[in-house]
């Protein structure tokens, strides 16, 4: 069923925030006609499937892990790459369900997370002044008025790499490259002589050893589906309106709408205002949804929005992701979730522990320090084991390769160091060994939510 007075355009009425301003109106129009003929990039069922496994983490019974690039980009785009983050992502999720004995639902920041909000439109140097960059799916990157002109057709280089990242995503995923199987060999190069390498290695051999029994006792990747592949759903912010307008399509079997860009889209802190167009273009499609919610979130704020993006109180429909920053979780956070189960409300709650722990170092470059996104994590947990509300689930800024963007950790990058290998396009990304560290950090907590909750603690 429709959304009342809802139409794929009906944002179009409202104030949208964070839109480029194209110079030629024809060829947007042009782009967009082209993108609402090209295939669906995911199928609504899949999208339901999500939304039942996002049930079963409200209900407190499994755990999210939703991460990958804050943008992706043209020139990062390899099969290499998107295969050392597929990894990445199996080795945390291995380390979660194992070390925090809890199904792990796996999302990843990939296959259309190109577009960005900024904080302004224009950018400044050396007196002269061009439009902000804006992500790939935009503009360029280069500090040239040409490659900062808003480009239509960069929606269609977008659709386009995002159906070839799908493409090989699922192979990986099942093809074989997710055989439990295979867990050892999921340790990137890099990371397998560090302290967390050696983690993941003995963690790997338990695993390894449990197979052997299961296969001792008829169980194996021929007899049981779940142990050879694996699903993992794919998600980005739905900022850019008319690429998702465009991509936006019925679904014969239920009649539904479904954007079908991603199985998940989320809602970003800049654009969340109640009446906004971003809020009315997604309250009409049926994916699961995430909402940020940063410290600047009033309660009342926050129930008007869920009112208007799950009416209907369905559970695995709406995930509320927090960031805070570290020094303001433990005073914002409560209050909007003692709001949300006042009030009844089926929710998944998720810490993103990045974007509220940004920072600039003294050698000039956008960081996060390591310690401070582990303490946020580390505070949602806190809080949410306070006010008796299952922790759902994390989100991270991460990459599979060995960048040197954030500072801290057992890799030790330092401010020093943070030239190295800084080729981040918008904000600072975990390297593969500080995710796996964040990894470990988060099963651990995982652990003991999940032992007070078998305990008879109903925390959901
Ligand atoms: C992001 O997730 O990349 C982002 C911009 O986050 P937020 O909206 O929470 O600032
Ligand atoms: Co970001």
């Amino acid at each position: 069923m429709t959304q009342h007075n809802w139409t794929p355009d009906s944002w179009r009425a409202k104030t949208a925030k964070q839109q480029p301003v194209y110079s030629d109106a024809v060829r947007l129009q042009e782009a967009e006609a082209r993108l609402a003929r090209l295939p669906p990039l995911v199928f609504a069922g899949e999208a339901r499937r999500l939304k039942r496994a996002l049930a079963n983490v409200a209900a407190g019974n499994a755990f999210l892990f939703q991460g990958g690039d804050c943008a992706e980009s043209f020139a990062e785009f390899s099969a290499n790459n998107i295969r050392d983050t597929f990894r990445v992502i199996l080795q945390i999720a291995v380390v979660l369900t194992y070390g925090g004995a809890t199904p792990v639902v796996k999302v990843g920041r990939m296959a259309g997370q190109f577009a960005k909000p900024r904080s302004d439109d224009s950018e400044t140097r050396d007196g002269v002044t061009l439009p902000s960059y804006r992500g790939d799916i935009i503009n360029g990157l280069d500090f040239t008025s040409e490659a900062r002109q808003p480009d239509p057709e960069r929606m269609i280089s977008v659709y386009n790499q995002s159906a070839a990242t799908l493409n090989l995503l699922r192979a990986f995923a099942q093809g074989g490259y997710a055989d439990l199987h295979q867990v050892h060999r999921w340790n990137l190069g890099f990371v397998e002589r560090s302290l967390q390498g050696e983690r993941y290695q003995d963690l790997a051999r338990r695993i390894g050893e449990a197979l052997e029994f299961m296969d001792a006792c008829g169980i194996n990747g021929d007899t049981s589906a779940a142990l050879r592949e694996t699903d993992l759903f794919t998600s980005h912010e739905a900022l850019l309106l008319p690429y998702e307008e465009a991509l936006t399509r019925v679904d014969s079997t239920t009649g539904d709408w479904y954007d079908v860009s991603a199985h998940m889209l989320w809602i970003g802190d800049r654009t969340r205002e109640p009446d906004g167009a971003h809020v009315e273009f997604l309250r009409g499609v049926k994916n699961p949804l995430g909402l940020k919610c940063g410290p600047s979130l009033a309660t009342d704020d926050l129930l008007r929005l869920i009112d208007a993006l799950n009416p209907d109180n369905e559970p695995g429909r709406l995930t509320l992701v927090t960031r805070m920053g570290a020094d303001k979780v433990a005073s914002c956070l409560p209050p909007l979730l003692r709001a949300v189960k006042q009030a009844g409300r089926s929710v998944v709650w998720c810490s993103d522990p990045m974007h509220g722990n940004t920072q600039m170092s003294a050698t000039g470059y956008k960081t996060r320090d390591f310690n401070r996104v582990l303490s946020e994590a580390r505070a949602f947990f806190d809080v949410c084991d306070a006010e008796g509300v299952w922790p759902g689930g994390i989100h991270l800024e991460m990459t599979g390769r060995d960048v040197t963007e954030c500072t801290g950790g057992s890799s030790a990058v330092t401010e020093l160091t943070l030239a190295d290998r800084y080729d981040t396009h918008c904000d600072p990304r975990l390297n593969a060994s500080q995710a796996l560290e964040m990894a470990f950090l988060v099963a651990d907590h995982l652990k003991t939510a999940r032992q007070k909750r078998a305990k008879g603690g109903d925390a959901s």
